[in-house]
């Protein structure tokens, strides 16, 4: 995606040709530039259940709005967890975004979308109530474009929107998919999730050629990963093998280090940021889990953010 013509078109100073003073001003550049353009819409997936997905989501949700993104959360999956991990409390609200979304003709996602405690990221909630929607929506015409034809409707309020969807193909991971620009997908390196990327692949292979909807899986890591175990080491490199592209080494680079790819490390600070309600890398940035994220956060950054 490039900015340059909608740049060039407003009047302000191509990229190239600025001279920001630091980091800052480049980035409120970057920001402003990204305001002529529309949202990138980025689903987080992997069939595999507790394969890392709502804390990624929670994790560069609270990474890039600290970059001063404007981040809006999907949450898909009836767990919720996207939503409580977010801080706000499914229970409490009148309805669930999602659910209304996908359920009601007259829906508005005006309506739904609920601001979070944290500065620059608003949700729309999953909940429960989603675990209906596959069985209801079965026999409706179109029913995997219903997230879309909404999600469309908002790019121009936010700079990125991350879909959090739930573990199995479902008709929400559909919308999800089909609603997204690209696909995150992280990976744990144990051999039965290592075996659950060839479903996730032939997913993506239908949407492309049955449902004609281009999309790939632009960014992958390794999560729960240990440098130093063997059996890690050998996923990164089956996962190196299948997406050389977008696989991204979380460890910062150092040419002379003894082992050849990284992952982000597993972490109690992980849990115990979910019960606060708080994403990881605003919870407690200075640990090596949300370090390995927010290196997560700048390759997505440069890759899908700026032009
Ligand atoms: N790096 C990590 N370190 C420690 N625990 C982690 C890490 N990443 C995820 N977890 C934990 O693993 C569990 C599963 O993670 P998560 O809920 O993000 O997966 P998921 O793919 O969203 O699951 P589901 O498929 O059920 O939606 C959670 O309890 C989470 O706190
Ligand atoms: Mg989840």
């Amino acid at each position: 995606m490039s900015n340059a013509s909608a740049t060039d078109a407003a009047g302000i100073t191509p990229p190239s040709q600025r001279n920001p003073s630091n980091r800052e001003t480049r980035r409120a550049a970057d920001r402003l530039a990204r305001k002529l353009v529309r949202a990138v819409v980025i689903a987080v997936a992997n069939q595999k259940g507790g394969s890392g997905k709502t804390t990624t989501i929670l994790a560069l949700a609270g990474e890039l709005a600290r970059r001063g993104f404007r981040v809006l959360v999907i949450d898909c999956d009836e767990q919720g967890n996207a939503t409580t991990g977010l801080g706000v409390p499914v229970a409490k609200l009148d309805n669930e975004g999602t659910y209304y979304l996908l359920m009601d003709d007259e829906a508005k996602p005006a309506d739904v979308i609920t601001p979070t405690p944290h500065d620059n990221i608003s949700v729309i909630a999953g909940g429960e109530k989603l675990s209906e929607v596959t069985a209801a929506l079965a026999s409706e015409m179109g029913n995997h474009t219903f997230l879309s034809a909404h999600v469309e409707t908002l790019r121009d309020e936010f700079d990125v929107i991350l879909l959090d969807t739930p573990p199995a193909l479902s008709l929400l991971t559909l919308n999800a998919l089909y609603a997204a620009d690209e696909i995150a997908t992280p990976i744990n390196p144990g051999v039965f999730d290592l075996a659950g990327i060839a479903k996730l692949t032939k997913t993506v292979k239908r949407l492309n050629t049955r449902l004609n909807k281009n999309i790939a899986i632009a960014h992958t890591f390794l999560i729960n990963f240990n440098p130093r175990r063997r059996n890690d080491q050998d996923a990164y490199g089956f996962v190196k093998g299948a997406f050389p592209d977008a696989l991204i080494d979380t460890a910062d680079p150092q040419p002379d280090r003894e082992w050849h790819g990284s992952g982000v490390p597993q972490s109690a600070s992980v849990n115990s940021s979910q019960s606060a309600g708080v994403p990881l890398t605003l919870y407690d940035p200075r640990t090596a889990v949300s370090r390995a994220y927010c290196r997560v956060a700048d390759v997505i950054e440069q890759r899908s953010l700026r032009g």
